[in-house]
């Protein structure tokens, strides 16, 4: 038999299947996976529900229906004072992976280098690869997860044909500064290149934080590709509707990679996201606010602990350092040793590097009721209070 492509099938089992099967093997709370465990706004899982039952339920238009496209321009110039045309700089998508992937396979040519920053979001590599591209990896380490003038720089070059950028980041919790999206903008201009922006925890920013699009920055609104997810906004990650926003010229390639993968998004859930985006400043100032609570809730307990917590500025996880409390091996070990003797589950930092010496950090996952994360505190006490 023929093989299949190389480059996915080269992916074995990643380490987060492995730890969610060991989790469910011991009963293990597990504050690995990324998603809420209480469903998003009742009034938008009506208004999902409601155009279910009155339809349409046929293709929608391939861009997406025209509701939630003024929804995501009105969004835009609402939070960020962008301005954007909704019929042509708006598309909808099945979700922000789907987003990545058009615009992936539809910027890269064969032979172009594609600059990403580790820690890597687990979808961001394979797909850069299989388009064809060149990586050209940067690294973020904790504590502080800076970003390095020079190696970015060196990273850059004249076949760059993008950045992928995540701010806020998972999982370093990171929120680019000022100083490094200004320095990103300055590279893009001097290499002629583009920003794919994964922007999906834009709305979970912490102690009063702001998120700040690169494509506000002068210049950049032509090079970005500004990606977001209903999934995060509201806390339906099942749904999987995402929506992208680009320059015109930028989204006519982009669309025809959607155009073939996927074509449209169900026309309920776009609706009932539509609605979702038009919702007041309390709903989002909520959101935050609720994860922020969650947030000081793990980060306290783990300090309780022994652990040394990283700054968490934003998005669902927390990172944390296992050395202080004495524990002699590495973060997958370490993942293990809690999951099989704590009942508490957590993934292994390493996991979002290529290679490398960060292997003493885990990720914690606090969008959970919090019941449940003072039940996994309460766990790991018993195992190292
Ligand atoms: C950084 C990042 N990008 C994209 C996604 C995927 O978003 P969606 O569920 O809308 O495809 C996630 C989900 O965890 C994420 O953390």
């Amino acid at each position: 038999m023929k093989p299949a492509n190389s480059i996915l099938s080269g992916y074995g089992t990643t380490v987060f299947e492995v730890m969610s099967r060991l989790a469910i093997e011991h009963g293990s709370i597990n504050l690995g996976q990324g998603f809420p465990d209480e469903d998003g706004p009742a009034d938008v899982r009506r208004v999902a529900a409601e155009a279910l039952e009155s339809g349409p339920n046929q293709y929608p238009p391939m861009m997406g229906l025209p509701e939630l496209r003024q929804a995501v321009a009105a969004h835009n110039k609402r939070f960020y004072g962008l301005e954007v045309d909704w019929q042509g700089q708006v598309m909808v998508t099945s979700g922000a992976t789907e987003a990545l992937a058009d615009c992936l396979f539809g910027l890269i040519e064969p032979g172009d280098e594609a600059v990403l920053i580790e820690p890597l979001y687990d979808c961001y590599l394979p797909i850069v690869r299989r388009a064809g591209a060149i990586p050209r990896l940067v690294r973020v380490t904790p504590p502080d997860w800076r970003l390095d003038r020079r190696a970015l720089e060196a990273a850059f070059s004249d076949k760059t044909k993008l950045i992928l950028l995540n701010s806020p980041m998972n999982p370093a919790a990171k929120v680019f500064g000022p100083d490094e999206l200004a320095l990103i903008a300055e590279l893009l201009e001097r290499h002629d290149a583009y920003a794919v922006c994964d922007e999906v925890y834009e709305h979970i920013l912490f102690d009063g934080r702001r998120h700040v699009p690169l494509m506000t920055l002068p210049g950049m609104a032509k090079r970005c590709l500004r990606i977001g997810s209903a999934g995060k906004s509201f806390s339906l990650t099942g749904w999987k509707v995402g929506y992208v926003t680009a320059a015109a010229e930028l989204l006519a390639s982009v669309a025809k990679s959607h155009q073939f993968v996927t074509f449209t998004t169900p026309p309920n859930l776009q609706k009932a996201v539509a609605f979702g985006l038009a919702k007041d400043d309390a709903y989002f100032d909520g959101l935050a606010a609720d994860m922020q609570a969650k947030r000081d809730r793990i980060a306290a307990g783990l300090k309780r602990l022994g652990f040394t917590v990283i700054d968490c500025q934003g998005t669902y996880f927390i990172t944390a350092d296992f050395r202080p409390l004495g524990f002699d091996g590495d973060d997958v070990a370490f993942c293990r040793h809690i999951t099989t003797e704590a009942g508490v589950t957590a993934v292994p930092v390493s996991a979002f590097y290529q290679s490398g010496d960060v292997d003493h950090f885990v990720r914690f996952c606090f969008c959970k009721k919090d019941e449940l994360l003072d039940q996994a505190l309460e766990r790991l006490t018993r195992l190292f209070g």
